[in-house]
This record gives structure tokens, C-alpha cells and sequence, in this order.
């Protein structure tokens, strides 16, 4: 190879090089950086359907009409013994739509397109209305919904993704390695006459220790 195809090669490798890191950070940006590495963002989104509502056990993160299939999740959060429910603990959700998109111009996962806010009842109880979930465009990553819990003596920290048993990008590994039973991540959901899906999940608080928000 001559001095001047050297030269070409190398350009031509640098080009490729700063057009994959490119291409890398805007495949990240549109499908959710903000979504699974639980990194915030500066930036707001202006498509949020539903806003915050913090102050009640239930939630219904969708407006009517969101296309997908109809999803009401519901558990109990528990205090770190695992059987004294615990009242006023915040629970904050948020997920991609059907299509597995966060939205459509990035941005902050408080403000992702589909989320809201529950906080526990006197019975440690609580639910949120949605639909399920979509699997990020061309991938396997499983369906997922993300989730942080926080309250009073108890810093805030994110859980586990809420995953689904039928799914089939849900992996052994990932079945061995989430907890058993209503304490599981992996939603044992079965769809109602009224095609609504249903699924259980208690959490077991803990004053956090990893996946800390600082907030
Ligand atoms: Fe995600």
C-alpha cells in the first residue's frame, strides 16, 4: 500500500469511527437513554399526556385512547421486614408506548411521554392503569416499565423493571434472578374478560443503598 493509501485508509476510518459514536448517541437519544440507564436530561418533553398526580394510591398513566393493550398493575409496598405495609410511599412508573417509543423528542424520564405517580394508602396499596408496553423498535429487549420508589425516611432508589412472563425476550437468567412470587418483578399477568391484563407486584422498601437518585 503507497503512503497516500495509508492516508486514505486512516482517514476513511476516523470518518467511520466519528459517524458510528454519531450514530450510537442518536439511536440512544431517541429510544431512551434517559429510559434504562436512569439518566436524567435537562431537556422537558412537550408531549406529556398525563401529568403527576402523587397524591393518590391509584393512577391512570394514559389518556383514554392510547393505543395498546389495556394493563392495571397493582401490589403492596412493604416496610424492609417484608409484612408491615407502609403508608405514603411514592411510587413514579414510566414506559414506552405500544410502539416501544418514549417519545418522540427525548428527554427527561420524569417527563417521558407515559408516567405518573401513585403514593400507598393506609393498606400500603397501590395501582396504576396503563397499556402494555411495546419492546424497543427492532430489538429484544424485553417490555418493560421503569419504576423508583422514595418516602418518608426512605431516599429515593429505582427498582427493578416491571417485566412480563409471557414475554419471550424475557430470558432464563432473568427468571432465576428476579424474586419469587408477588415480590417478583416478572408480572404473572393474565388478561380479564374484559381484555384487560392484570398483574401483581409487592416491593419490599429498603433505605437505599444502590440505584440512588439522591433525591
Ligand atoms: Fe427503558
Amino acid at each position: 500500500m503507497t503512503i497516500i493509501g495509508k492516508l486514505d485508509l486512516r482517514t476513511f476510518l476516523r470518518n467511520a469511527t466519528v459517524f458510528a459514536v454519531a450514530l450510537l448517541v442518536f439511536e440512544l437519544g431517541t429510544v431512551g437513554l434517559a429510559g434504562c440507564n436512569q439518566a436524567r436530561s435537562l431537556s422537558r418533553s412537550a408531549e406529556v399526556v398525563q401529568p403527576a398526580s402523587p397524591g393518590s394510591w391509584k393512577a391512570t398513566i394514559v389518556s383514554d385512547g392510547e393505543p395498546g393493550e389495556s394493563l392495571v398493575v397493582s401490589g403492596t409496598i412493604y416496610a424492609p421486614d417484608g409484612r408491615t405495609p407502609l403508608e405514603g410511599i411514592n411510587l413514579f412508573v414510566y414506559q414506552t408506548d405500544a410502539t416501544g417509543r418514549y417519545t418522540t423528542s427525548g428527554g427527561d424520564n420524569r417527563n417521558t411521554r407515559i408516567h405518573g405517580s401513585m403514593r400507598t394508602n393506609a393498606e400500603g396499596r397501590y395501582e396504576f392503569r396503563t397499556i402494555r408496553p411495546g419492546s424497543y423498535p427492532q430489538s429484544r429487549n424485553p417490555q418493560h416499565i421503569h419504576a423508583y420508589v422514595s418516602g418518608p425516611g426512605y431516599p429515593e432508589y429505582w427498582i427493578d423493571e416491571y417485566h412480563f412472563n409471557d414475554d419471550p425476550f424475557v430470558t432464563d437468567e432473568m427468571r432465576g434472578k428476579a424474586e419469587k412470587g408477588k415480590m417478583s418483578s416478572i408480572l404473572t399477568v393474565t388478561r380479564g374478560a374484559d381484555g384487560v391484563w392484570r398483574g401483581i407486584r409487592d416491593i419490599k422498601i429498603e433505605r437505599c443503598s444502590r440505584n440512588c437518585t439522591g433525591r
